[in-house]
Order: structure tokens, then C-alpha cells, then sequence
């Protein structure tokens, strides 16, 4: 059997000198029904290695519970990169950042406020411990020395971004080494003497994540990585996009150059992102530094592979690259087809109040989301009002829009720091509140804070005490589909046969579209401003008007042949009921 070690200058594969070369490729963020086309892209591209991360809060929705099915299916994913004849990289946290919804930690952990995140906390161990249970029991038969792919487990992620704790550190690699993890441990840190300082242990291999500066960095990184290989964990070729913001690109030559400088200097290199894919559902993360800003549903990472798997102009250059350093096959990947493009009439409508999708309980104060379980997504939040006046609340996380008798009122948005409202003297009756958790923070110290609406609440002053309050539940959408079917008659297409009539929020619509064949889709919402897109009954993530991004990826095993439902929940309002299927991606402007 092979054998992986860390040796003087080098990785030692079989006791030779071994380069990794590796790309980042969440299994997370791609269809499955994808996974193994994308991986063998990476070995076109000249690399010898994936890296994934493991994000523990959808594997462990609630306590005790491991899935592993479908999108989850770590086995399968890395017996693909292994068929491939691929190593693999595993990075199982805890914590992920990644721009995860709470970095990859579970709901039911962090709204435990006994436990001591991402420390030595004998709480917070335990549960690591029967995480770890679990993933290492799918990647120890995985190692490179038992005939498997995996060659490196990091521990924890930038930990020196984040604490000091070396109990910590030295408690997850005793984890890891009790769970029969033989291959070298590594952690990855920005190369800042402080970080590498306080993100790592000796035995323990340092990394480094950086996308430019080449030489500085690997520099800082020797310092406190005197022998071994130098390794550039997260080679950042590209960046992620957040919601109002432009659309990051980075020059593919620019990209290029930085790698050839790193593998000049003999560096083993994980290209963060290979492949980005796609925050589906309501799995991304959010950043605050200040300012809360939640991550947009694209994950395109200007990255070589594009978000439905395009080779990007980044593909042929670090190719190129690569082929200096390295053997690349001569084959490429195949050209790939424009997405068929076709017009969507969603003549089915339902007020989001009209379906039976939350079950209000009482509450004599505010309850936060995770009251409720690991529900992400929106919440409903009500009581009787008397009279109108300055609606306030301790914080909101992350929007809410307020209705008086059913009737909008306004918006209170998070990343604007706003909550007040002021309601028309004459409101009265049942003011309700739709809240919507945009993602969990995944970096720095509002990690994992509660979602909801934040105590106090108050109107002109004088607390609301008598809530009810639910979550809305999206996961099976039967409740929906009946709504629907109810509201076609009544529906907004009726009588207009190309445009649907204009569409007011909260509101579910639908209709039906055909293709001839299965085949990735880009939905463009113009006129629509905010809200949630099912096709076939998949969750493919939020849209949000005000971008950066214009279209939605739909990966093609998610649409067949024939007849396909879209679904669309808009909390705010359409111009018009209908939907246009596109060539192209549309992510956005950019800085040029
Ligand atoms: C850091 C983290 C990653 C990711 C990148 C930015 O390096 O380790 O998880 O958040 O930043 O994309």
C-alpha cells in the first residue's frame, strides 16, 4: 500500500518527493449526479488532488443524526476522486467558514450558549466527538496507505483568525489520531506571524491560504514552518460574491502568474475554489465585520470551472501552468452547449398566508429561530396591535417586512442597521412580521448568533409582550402545490397567454415549462425582487433584485425531459408572472 509523509523539504509519496496539486471542490455545492465530471475535469486540468471541505450542520441537522444520502454522500465523492485516480484532501472543521451558513457548525450547537465554541469546552467536545464519530469513519478506510485517496486531514480552519487555544488544537488532533487518521494533519492560517502563531501546533503541518504576494507569504509561512514542504492551502484564484455588491473577478493572467511563482518556488498548492458551485437552498453564509453581509446563491468563484462546470479562460492558463511543472493529459474537456432559452407564464398564484405552512405557538416574549430546530429560511412572527406608533426591536436578523391586517407596511433590513418602523396612527389589529434568516455569520465572533426578531420589541415605547410565532416550513412543498392548484382559475395568467399579471407579496406562483432534453438552465428573474426558486420541486436558492447576480444556476439532473414545474416564492412583489430561461449566466458587474 502507498504511504503519504512529510519530509524534510518535501510530501514523501512511497518515500519519493510528491507535488500536490490540488483543486477545491465542495460536493456540498454541486449536483452529485455532477461530481464525477467535475472531478475529472480537475485531473484535465493537470491536478492531482481534490480538496473538500465537510459541513457539519447539514450532516447533523439535529443531534445524533449523520446523513449521508444524495448531495451529502462524502463516500461516494471521495470514491469518485479515487476512481479518478485522484488523492483527496478532507477538511472537517469543526468549523469551515467557506461562507457556510454558521461556518458548517449545527443550529442545535450554536444556540447552546453553555457550550464554548471552537475551545477546549468539554461540551463543545463532546460534540465534536461524535461528529468526528462519524466522518472519520467514512474517511479512515479512505487513506492513502489503507489503498484510498485521502493523503491530508486539516484540523479546524484559520484558527489562528479566530482563537488561541492550544488545548483545542491538541484535543481535535488527539480526536483524529484516536480515530485511526494516520495521514499527516495539517492547518491552514493567513500568513500573519500572529495567526500561524496561534492556528497551529508543532506536529501539526502549517499551511497557508493567500491568493497574491507570492513570495512575502511563503516567506512568513517558513518562518513558522522551518522544515517541509510549503503549501499554499487555499491558493485564492477568484472570490465569493455577497448580496449587493459587485461581482468579483480576478484576471485569469494576473491568477496565472501567482500560481507559476508558487510552483516556481516548489510549493504543493490547492486551488481555493476549483470548482465554486452553488449556495443551494439556504446554506450560504454571511460575513460582519461591522456591516452584516450575507452571501449571495452563486459560489461561481470566477474559479477555471465556472458555476455550471465551464471551463473559464482561468482553466486553459492554470493548464498551461500547470504542464511546466507537471505531466497534463492531452485531453480536454468537451465544448460545452448555450442553455436552451425559453419563456416561463407562472399562471398559478397563492398568498403565502393562505397555505397552511406555519403553525403558530405562544409566546410571551420573542422566541429566536432556533427555538425551532434547524429550520433556516423565514419566520412568521404576530400579535394584536391597538393603535399605530413607532414599532422598534432589540435587532432584526436579517430582514423583516411588517404587515398591519394583512396590509405591507415597510421593511426593516439588518444590513442597513435598521429597526424601527413607524406604523400609521390608525394601524390596529394583527401586525405580522415575516423574517428572513439571509445566513448564518461564518466568520469571526458573531459566528452562529440567533436569527429572528431580537428582543426588545416595543411600540412608542411600551413592550409586546403576547407573540405567536412559526417558522414557515419549505421542505414539502405538498401544502403549496394544493394552494396552487386552487389558485389557477383565479391565477394571474388567466386571460393574458405570454405575460403573467403583475404579482404582490408575500406570494407563491408556478407554472409549468418543456424541454426537449435534460439540460442545465439559467433563470433570469427581471421584475422580480426577492425570493426563493424551486424547480421540480429542488431547491436552487435565494435571487435577490438587487444582484450582483442575474441569473440562477439549475443543474441539469435537476430538469427532464418533457414537463418541468418552476415554483417561485416572492416575498415582495413581481412586474409580471413570468420567468425567461436563458443562454448564459448573467453574476453581475464588475469592477472594470
Ligand atoms: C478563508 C477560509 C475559507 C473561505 C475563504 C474565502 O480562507 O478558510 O473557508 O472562507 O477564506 O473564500
Amino acid at each position: 500500500m502507498p504511504n503519504f509523509t512529510i519530509g524534510d523539504t518535501d510530501f514523501l509519496l512511497d518515500g519519493s518527493p510528491h507535488r500536490v496539486l490540488s483543486g477545491a471542490l465542495h460536493y456540498f455545492r454541486v449536483h452529485p449526479d455532477q461530481w464525477r465530471e467535475s472531478i475529472r475535469k480537475a485531473r484535465l486540468m493537470g491536478l492531482n488532488a481534490i480538496e473538500t471541505y465537510v459541513p457539519w450542520n447539514e450532516h447533523s441537522p439535529t443531534r445524533g443524526e449523520f446523513r449521508t444520502a444524495g448531495q451529502l454522500d462524502l463516500a461516494r465523492f471521495l470514491d469518485l476522486v479515487h476512481a479518478e485516480g485522484m488523492h483527496a484532501i478532507v477538511r472537517p472543521g469543526p468549523y469551515i467558514c467557506a461562507e457556510w451558513h454558521d461556518g458548517g457548525l449545527p443550529s442545535w450547537l450554536v444556540a447552546d450558549e453553555a457550550i464554548v465554541l471552537r475551545s477546549h469546552d468539554e461540551a463543545y467536545l463532546a460534540a465534536v466527538g461524535e461528529y468526528l464519530d462519524e466522518v472519520y469513519a467514512i474517511v479512515r478506510p479512505r487513506q492513502v496507505q489503507l489503498g484510498g485517496p485521502v493523503i491530508l486531514v486539516q484540523i479546524e480552519n484559520e484558527y489562528g483568525a479566530y482563537g488561541a487555544d492550544e488545548d483545542y488544537l491538541r484535543r481535535l488532533t488527539e480526536l483524529s489520531r484516536e480515530h485511526g487518521i494516520d495521514v499527516p494533519l495539517t492547518t491552514v492560517d493567513q500568513p500573519f506571524d500572529e495567526m500561524l502563531e496561534n492556528g497551529s501546533l508543532d506536529g501539526l503541518h502549517r499551511t497557508g491560504s493567500f491568493g497574491s504576494r507570492v513570495g512575502e507569504r511563503l516567506a512568513t509561512l517558513r518562518r513558522h514552518q522551518p522544515t517541509g514542504p510549503l503549501m499554499c492551502s487555499e491558493f485564492w484564484c477568484g472570490w465569493f460574491d455577497s448580496w449587493g455588491e459587485i461581482h468579483h473577478t480576478t484576471s485569469a493572467e494576473d491568477a496565472a502568474r501567482e500560481l507559476d511563482e508558487l510552483l516556481a518556488a516548489g510549493a504543493s498548492v490547492n486551488v481555493y475554489m476549483f470548482h465554486g458551485g452553488t449556495n443551494f437552498a439556504f446554506t450560504g453564509g454571511a460575513n460582519d465585520k461591522g456591516t452584516y453581509r450575507p452571501i449571495a446563491t452563486s459560489y461561481d468563484y470566477d474559479a477555471p470551472l465556472a458555476e455550471d462546470g465551464t471551463p473559464t479562460e482561468k482553466f486553459w492558463r492554470f493548464r498551461e501552468v500547470i504542464s511546466k511543472y507537471a505531466p497534463v493529459p492531452d485531453e480536454v474537456p468537451a465544448e460545452r452547449a448555450d442553455a436552451p432559452e425559453l419563456d416561463v407564464l407562472l399562471d398559478r398564484s397563492a398568498s403565502l398566508w393562505s397555505v397552511p405552512i406555519f403553525e403558530s405557538q405562544p409566546f410571551d416574549r420573542l422566541p429566536v429561530a432556533a427555538e425551532f430546530g434547524s429550520i433556516r429560511g423565514f419566520m412568521r412572527y404576530s400579535t394584536q396591535i391597538e393603535h399605530g406608533g413607532l414599532l422598534a426591536f432589540g435587532e432584526v436578523r436579517d430582514r423583516a417586512q411588517v404587515f398591519v391586517d394583512g396590509a405591507f407596511v415597510g421593511t426593516l433590513d439588518r444590513e442597513l442597521h435598521e429597526r424601527v418602523l413607524p406604523l400609521p396612527e390608525d394601524a390596529r389589529g394583527e401586525l405580522t412580521v415575516l423574517v428572513e434568516n439571509l445566513g448564518g455569520v461564518n466568520y469571526g465572533p458573531r459566528l452562529g448568533e440567533a436569527k429572528g426578531l431580537i428582543a426588545p420589541a416595543t411600540l412608542d415605547g411600551v413592550p409586546l409582550t403576547e407573540w405567536s410565532a412559526a417558522p414557515i416550513l419549505l421542505d414539502d412543498l405538498a401544502p403549496v402545490r394544493t394552494a396552487l392548484a386552487a389558485g389557477l382559475a383565479a391565477g394571474p395568467g388567466a386571460g393574458s397567454q405570454r405575460r403573467g399579471a403583475p404579482l404582490s407579496g408575500p406570494v407563491f406562483a408556478s407554472g409549468t415549462f418543456e424541454v426537449a432534453s435534460s439540460a442545465d438552465l439559467q433563470l433570469e428573474l427581471t421584475g422580480w425582487t426577492k425570493g426563493v426558486v424551486w424547480v421540480n420541486g429542488v431547491n436552487l436558492g435565494r435571487y435577490w433584485s438587487r444582484g450582483p447576480q442575474r441569473t440562477l444556476y439549475v443543474p441539469a439532473p435537476v430538469v427532464r425531459a418533457g414537463e418541468n414545474e418552476l415554483l417561485i416564492f416572492e416575498s415582495l412583489g413581481a412586474v409580471s408572472a413570468s420567468a425567461r430561461f436563458v443562454a448564459h449566466p448573467e453574476l453581475g458587474q464588475t469592477e472594470a
